[in-house]
């Protein structure tokens, strides 16, 4: 069995870096500084909630990485370093935990100032594996840009990503149809609540929250899709979960699950 928690999780700086990120894509040029990249680095050595996902810092990268035409989904300008994150090819459960883990590194980097941006399609796959020093069976999933954003939304940013207002999120009902039904665990809406705000690829939150005998089961909707897993999405979502829940003072883990769509059951404890 696998499961996944991050019990030492600096729950506050992380759930204020959640409420305040949004995918930044056009960078100022400028090197993160050695003491950002130290910090991030101890990081993603530290946080290794699975043996199946890491994430590694890749210290100085070119435009390279970050493959893509103009005006493309994908395209990132100025980033000087990256975040990679890197699992076993082979397993689905290793998505689910590279979508935890690296969310970790996306929200530490949020808090220190950094901008970030998931990216699960258009990079450069091995070049990825060669800055992360992926072995054996091991797979770059996604990649982020780091960096200074640019002061200003850009209007590449604001025409091809609509990023002039907030990204659209579908209600928690939705995502947590049961949430109003009395088997709903009254300590689990804070956690539906913080999922709710999670970012995915093209923003399609394909994460179903429900009620299984006093724990919760995250599973995915729709078919699952071949080049980013719907299952990395609900493994980002899932930290926003845990940490709203431990927020709310009750605390527990995930049990990952393949069975179908059904990606993971939380129980307290
Ligand atoms: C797993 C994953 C893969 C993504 N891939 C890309 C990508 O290839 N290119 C890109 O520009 N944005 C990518 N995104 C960013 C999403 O489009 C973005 O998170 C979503 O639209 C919500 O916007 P927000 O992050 O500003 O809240 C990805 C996000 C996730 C979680």
């Amino acid at each position: 069995m696998t499961t996944l928690s991050l019990p030492d999780a600096p729950v506050d700086r992380w759930l204020e870096a959640a409420r305040e990120r949004r995918s930044r894509r056009s960078f100022d040029g400028s090197k993160v500084s050695e003491e950002h990249l130290a910090a991030l680095h101890e990081s993603c050595e530290r946080l290794r909630p699975s043996p199946g996902a890491r994430a590694a810092l890749a210290r100085s990268v070119s435009e390279e990485l970050f493959r893509g035409i103009v005006g493309s989904y994908g395209r990132i300008t100025g980033a000087s370093s990256a975040l990679l994150f890197v699992g076993s090819a082979d397993s689905p459960q290793a998505s689910t935990s590279a979508g935890y883990t690296g969310e970790a590194l996306i929200l530490e980097a949020t808090a220190l100032g950094l901008g970030t941006c998931w990216v699960g399609g258009m990079f450069d796959g091995s070049l990825a594996r060669k800055m992360a020093g992926a072995t054996g069976d091991e797979k770059v999933f996604s990649v982020s840009p780091l960096g200074l954003p640019m002061h200003k939304v850009t209007t590449t940013e604001r025409f091809v990503y609509g990023m002039k207002k907030p990204k659209s999120r579908k209600s928690v009902e939705h995502i947590a149809p049961n949430l109003h039904d009395r088997d709903w665990p009254t300590w689990a809406r804070p956690g539906a609540e913080a999922a709710r705000i999670a970012p995915s690829a093209h923003n399609r939150q394909p994460w179903r929250f429900r009620a299984d005998g006093g724990a919760i089961v995250v599973s995915f909707d729709g078919p699952e899709t071949p080049i980013v897993s719907k299952r990395l999405d609900c493994g980002i979502a899932m930290l926003h979960f845990e940490l709203a829940v431990r927020a709310a003072g009750a605390s527990g883990s995930w049990e990952l699950l393949e069975h179908r769509a059904d990606v993971a059951r939380f129980t307290l404890g």
